[in-house]
This record gives structure tokens, sequence and C-alpha cells, in this order.
């Protein structure tokens, strides 16, 4: 059965008992999109924790709904109608048992749309973007009286207005945690609607993201991914007032007692720096594993998506990252029919691709975003020609991804242990190359790094066995 909540939405379920003043109020945040909504769901729950909101995860169960879309392309900007639409009959039900539910609608779709999105969709209360959520408590008391926007870019830090998590909050992170360093980009790639919906490049100083992780790894998280839009161009400031680049917070978050493995992602080919490179050769803490999107093989298409660098640039920045970190595994995002692509264009992909050999790689179809340059150039590729491109690449992407995934078996992995795994005893952990590893263990040694034989590779994770 589905675990998707949608497909759990029964009529039946519709109503939820009336709450009593004492009874908690819950929140349901559904995320789509990027792993920087999935951080931002974690500080809205934040928020909302301190106004006496407790975490559900169906809508069923929730008096409060936050749906945190995505807009990067079209068709992720679609599921927030479709889903509003479905919210809508859970609402009417709701009001007509006397009991309510707030519908609010934030991220990037709530960004680019604002007002628009109450117009289409009723049942909405709130329109909120990524840069009002520590505002969610008197925004959401304003909805009492008016639907409300709030799509302000406020010049003070965010970041510094919302709470940090309770004890309980921060424990609920787990082994692995995501920790926003940098928002924001100012690249104005021709396809891409982040600079509009995020806003211009901020990093956070160095000492909040220090401290952020720490109380991270006090209730024992050991794994941090940094996040930002083009992490690798962190210039947070320190307590002098000095810019420091990633490699350097690298080195401090390295520091912090408990954490024992740091990824970031995502990095952009322009800002690779060497800085960087020797933080994966010196620091073993920095995992080996780097997703850097190149989006074509093609220096024509390069420049058509203003990605201001061209494809040997590209091959250095992986060459200087395999001299330091020879193993180091790679993956990266691929646009496949941006405007003017012709076949030799898109040829040039593929032996990219050949040339490198990633470890994994997301594949899109070049998608129309109003506002973006690339909307108006009149080259558009037909979708059936988009369609059979992107199976190719993904095609040859899997083959890669099979077959760096099959060297493993008969290889010790160190094994970052995450959760319970699907079966009954067995458990689910990473392994420095970000790796799915499943393995018999007791569960606890949730938390820990052991040591698993691997034994077999199967679709998309690898099995072992617990060595000593
Ligand atoms: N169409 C298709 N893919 C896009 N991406 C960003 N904008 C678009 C678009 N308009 C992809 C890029 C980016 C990833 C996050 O999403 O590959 O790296
Ligand atoms: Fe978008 Fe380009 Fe900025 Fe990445 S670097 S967020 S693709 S504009």
């Amino acid at each position: 059965m589905s675990s998707d909540p949608n497909d759990r939405m029964r009529k039946r379920d519709l109503v939820r008992p009336m709450t009593t003043s004492t009874a908690a109020k819950r929140v349901f945040v559904k995320s789509y999109g990027c792993q920087m909504n999935v951080y931002d769901a974690e500080r809205m729950t934040d928020v909302l924790d301190r106004e006496g909101y407790k975490a559900t995860d169906t809508f069923e169960t929730a008096d409060l709904i936050i749906l945190n879309t995505c807009h990067i392309r079209e068709k992720a900007a679609d599921k927030v109608y479709s889903e509003l639409g479905r919210l809508r009959e859970l609402k009417k039900t709701r009001l007509e048992a006397g009991s309510d539910l707030k519908i609010v609608v934030a991220g990037c779709v709530a960004q680019a749309e604002g007002q628009d999105i109450l117009r289409r969709a009723p049942a909405v209360d709130l329109v909120v973007g990524p840069q009002s959520y520590q505002n969610l408590p008197e925004l959401l008391a304003k909805t009492t009286k008016k639907r409300t926007v709030d799509t302000e870019f406020p010049v003070d830090d965010k970041f510094k207005s919302l709470p940090s998590p309770s004890h309980d909050r921060a424990k609920a992170r787990g082994v692995s945690a995501f920790v926003t360093i940098q928002e924001g980009c100012d690249k104005f790639c021709t396809f891409c609607v982040v600079p509009y919906t995020r806003g211009s490049e901020y990093s956070r100083p160095v000492v909040e993201v220090i401290d952020e992780v720490k109380r991270l790894a006090d209730v024992g998280v050991r794994e941090v991914t940094l996040l930002g839009q083009n992490v690798n161009a962190y210039h947070g400031l320190d307590d002098k007032g000095r810019s420091t680049s990633l490699g350097q917070l690298l080195s401090h978050v390295s520091e912090i007692s408990g954490i024992e493995r740091i990824r970031y992602t995502t990095s952009h080919p322009l800002e690779m720096d060497e800085n960087l490179a020797n933080a994966h050769r010196d620091i073993p803490e920095v995992m080996p594993y780097l997703h850097l999107p190149v989006q074509s093989g093609s220096d024509k298409i390069l420049e058509a998506m203003n990605r201001r660098h061209k494809i040997h640039d590209y091959i250095d920045a992986i060459t200087m990252m395999r001299n330091k970190r020879p193993d180091i595994a790679f993956s990266s995002d691929f646009i496949v029919g941006f405007p003017g692509e012709t076949e030799e264009d898109f040829a040039a992909t593929i032996s990219l691709v050949e040339q490198v050999g990633f470890a994994s790689a997301y594949t899109f179809k070049y998608s129309i975003r109003p506002g973006t340059p690339a909307s108006e150039m009149d080259n558009q590729i037909p979708e059936e020609i988009k369609d059979r491109r992107l199976h190719a690449l993904q095609a040859l992407i899997a083959k890669q991804q099979r077959a760096y995934q099959d060297r493993m078996v008969g290889q010790t992995l160190d094994v970052l242990v995450e959760r319970k795994g699907k079966h009954p005893g067995q458990m689910a952990g990473k392994s420095p190359h970000l790796l799915a590893v499943a393995f018999e263990a007791p569960a606890a040694y949730i938390g820990h790094i052991v040591k698993v034989r691997i034994t077999d590779s199967v679709t998309n994770s690898l099995v072992g066995t617990l060595v000593n």
C-alpha cells in the first residue's frame, strides 16, 4: 500500500475529533523538492512547537497543514494545486463538523505566485515565502481575520529569528541532519527560478552554523549535510569579521565533538577551489562524495544556460578532486532538451558522462519556467525529442550507477547506522560514498559507524554482514 498521505485520505477519516483547549494542536508540514525544503520544514515545525503545535505526518490528524512547495520544474509546481483541490474537501468536512483546519502554502511556489494562490485556491489561509518562516505565529494569528500573504525578503537575518529546536525536536532529526549554511543564488542560469524564489546569495555566520551543529551533535546527530543552493560559494563571517570559505568551515565543523561525517550540497563548478579539495584530502570527517551539477556536456548549451564555465573547467574540477581524493564519488544534475540543443550537443553530454563516470545523477527534461530568460528562447525542443534523450541518458547513468555499486561487493565498508531496515532485525545505513547498505544488527547500533562486509548488490542498495 502506498504510504502517500493522499492515498490514505479516506472519507471516514476526514473528521478529526474537535480539539479541546487542552489537547495539543497538530501540524503536518509536507515538503516537496529539494533538501533545503526538508530543512525548512524542520525549522517551521520548531517555530510552531513553541506555539503548542506537535508534529504529525498525515493530513487527517492535522489541525494545520503546510505545503512546503517546489517551483523548480512545472510538474513540481502543478502538484501543489492538485493537492490543494483535495485539501479543500477535507477543510469543508472539518468545518461542517465544527472544527477548523488551517491550510498554508509555503516554499518556492508561495514566493513565486503569492496572491495568485489565494485566488486559485479558496481553501488556503496563508501564503508564506521561504524568507518569512520566523513570522509564522503572527501570520497565522492574522488569518483568523483575513487570508494573508507574506512573500517579503526581510533585511534582517531570518535564521537569527528562528528559534532553536527543543531537545525533543532536535532529537527527532535522528542520526543524520541537514543544516542550511547558505541560501539564495546570484548566478542566474537562464533556465532557473531559484534566484527569484530564494533571493540573492546569503551565507550564515560561522558561529551560527557551529552552534546549530553543536546542538544537533549533543542530541545524537553524527552526520551533517551542509546545504546551500551554491554551497561552495559560502563566505560566512567568523567572529573576527573575516570571510570564511567552505573548506575552512568544514574544518571548524569537523572539530565538533560527536560529528563523525560531513557532507555538503549543492556545489557549482565555478567555485571549486583547491582549499575545498584539500579538505577532502585532509579532514577524515569530510566524506568522499561530491554533487557537482554540470547540466550539459556542450559548451554552446552551457553558454546559452549562462553557466559561466566551459566543459574543460568541469573536467579540471573533477581531476583536481580526484588528485586529492582518488576514491571520491561524483554525482551531477543534467537537463536534456534545453532550447537549441542539437543531436550533437546531446552527444557531447553522453560523452561527458562516459568520460567522468558518475556514481549517481539526476536527469531532467528542460521545463519552461515563466519569467526566466530560457522560457522566451524561440528554439524550444519538442517533447518527444526530450523524452528520447532523457531515456538514453538515464539508461547510461543507471548502468554507471549499478556498476559503481556492484564494485563494492566483497569490500568492507564503514557504515553509519541510521535506522531500522525493511525486514525484522535489519538495520539500514550509508557508506562513505552515500550508498545505502542493509545488514542484520541490533538496534542499539543506530548512531554508530560499523564495519559491514558487502555480500550483494541489489537495486539501489547493498546488502552485507556485520564484521565484529
Ligand atoms: N528545467 C529542468 N530542470 C531544471 N533544473 C532547474 N531548473 C530547471 C528547469 N527549468 C534542474 C537543474 C538543477 C536541479 C536542481 O534542477 O538540473 O541543478
Ligand atoms: Fe539555479 Fe544556476 Fe543558481 Fe543553481 S546556480 S540555483 S541552477 S541559477
